[in-house]
């Protein structure tokens, strides 16, 4: 079968691999489609943190047809999709044409959308759905608006597009408002703040001017949109394109009962997953996720990984992996 590998001192690169070998009640999957997010960027470049395996097959999300099946939930020829679960970083992910996988953490694709909108959705979208889960917990559409960052990424542009569709007012702030100011109000935000607004060192304490926030960016972002945050809200992470420090005192939370609420995708258990995707089915209008959606062949996946490294990807980029059928 062809796949991307990375193995340590070499460049990842497009080789033919033996087929995997399933243990009992595993599930085989003939991998159609997957994506790239910015976890696989840092494993394409061998990155220790993420590639914790030599050799890697990289690729965190797959999306494909059940080969064989050693668990009742599925059958052969039923679309699946996994998103994490160490694919990709400790175990082979989906940058492969065959991957065996835990059926604990596989989903049935959900009616409605097919394999390509799934990979398009992928980790990116899956976490901006676990971060929405869990913002509208504590925060209202009347609540006030809402902040977005690192908006034009892959979790930020669903997020943006997700919680405008369910009411939110959703302010999307960009290092890239030139280029990408139109497409962030396509996607629903009511306000553009430039990047740069939020990601210097300030004051703990500043002007509130948001009821929540979704963040994928860390570091000083993350700092000031909790100082910025108004009494009660609640502010989500899940990622560090900016930094993995937080430079922050407790004076939000103390002072404002703000509340950080930390998102991960990788080990979210079955139940949740099933519920981001039944609400991804529901709530994210797929002529959105198709404008944010760019495609790659599975040889191309490395130039990818780069340019989403250096900030340069737009929305999400699926991968063509095998027959893609469906
Ligand atoms: N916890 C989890 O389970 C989980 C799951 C998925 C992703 N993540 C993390 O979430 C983050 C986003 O992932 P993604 O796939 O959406 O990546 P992405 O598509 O590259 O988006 C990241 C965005 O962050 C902004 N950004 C980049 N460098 C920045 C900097 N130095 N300062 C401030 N903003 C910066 C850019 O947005 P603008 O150009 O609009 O400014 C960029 O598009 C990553 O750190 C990823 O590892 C975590």
């Amino acid at each position: 079968m062809r796949a991307i590998v990375v193995e340590k001192g070499r460049a990842a690169e497009h080789r033919e691999l033996d087929e995997p070998v399933a243990g009992p009640g595993d599930v085989v999957v003939d991998v159609t489609w997957s994506g790239v997010n910015y976890k696989d960027g840092l494993a394409l470049r061998g990155d220790p943190g993420v590639a914790r395996v030599d050799p890697l097959v990289p690729g965190i999300d797959l999306v494909g047809v059940v080969a064989s099946s050693g668990s009742s939930r599925f059958a052969p020829g039923d679309e699946v999709l996994v998103n994490g679960a160490g694919h990709g970083e400790t175990k082979a992910g989906g940058f492969a044409e065959r991957v065996v996988v835990d059926p604990g953490s596989a989903v049935l694709v959900p009616p409605g959308i097919d394999g390509r909108r799934a990979a398009a959705i992928g980790t990116a979208g899956f976490t901006a759905m676990l971060s929405v889960l869990r913002l509208e917990r504590d925060v209202g559409t009347d609540d006030g608006d809402v902040v977005v960052t690192g908006a034009a990424g892959g979790v930020g542009s669903v997020a943006i597009a997700v919680l405008s569709r369910l009411g939110y007012s959703v302010s999307a702030s960009s290092g890239r408002l030139a280029e990408q100011g139109d497409y962030l109000r396509s996607l629903g935000a009511s306000a553009l703040v430039d990047r740069d607004e939020l990601s210097g060192a300030g004051k703990p304490m500043q002007r509130a001017r948001w009821a929540g926030g979704v963040d994928s960016v860390g570091s000083h972002t993350l700092a000031t949109v909790l100082a910025q945050t108004r009494w009660g809200g609640t502010v989500t992470a899940c990622g560090l394109a900016q930094g993995a420090d937080l430079p922050t005192t407790v004076l939000p939370f103390i002072l404002r009962g703000v509340t950080l609420a930390g998102v991960n995708s990788v080990e979210a258990p079955l139940d949740l997953r099933q519920r981001a995707w039944d609400r991804l089915a529901r709530d994210l209008d797929l002529d959105l996720l198709d404008s944010m959606t760019g495609e790659v062949a599975l040889a191309d996946v490395v130039g990818a990984g780069e340019a989403i490294l250096a900030g340069r990807t737009r929305g999400r980029t699926v991968v063509r992996v095998g027959g893609s059928r469906i």
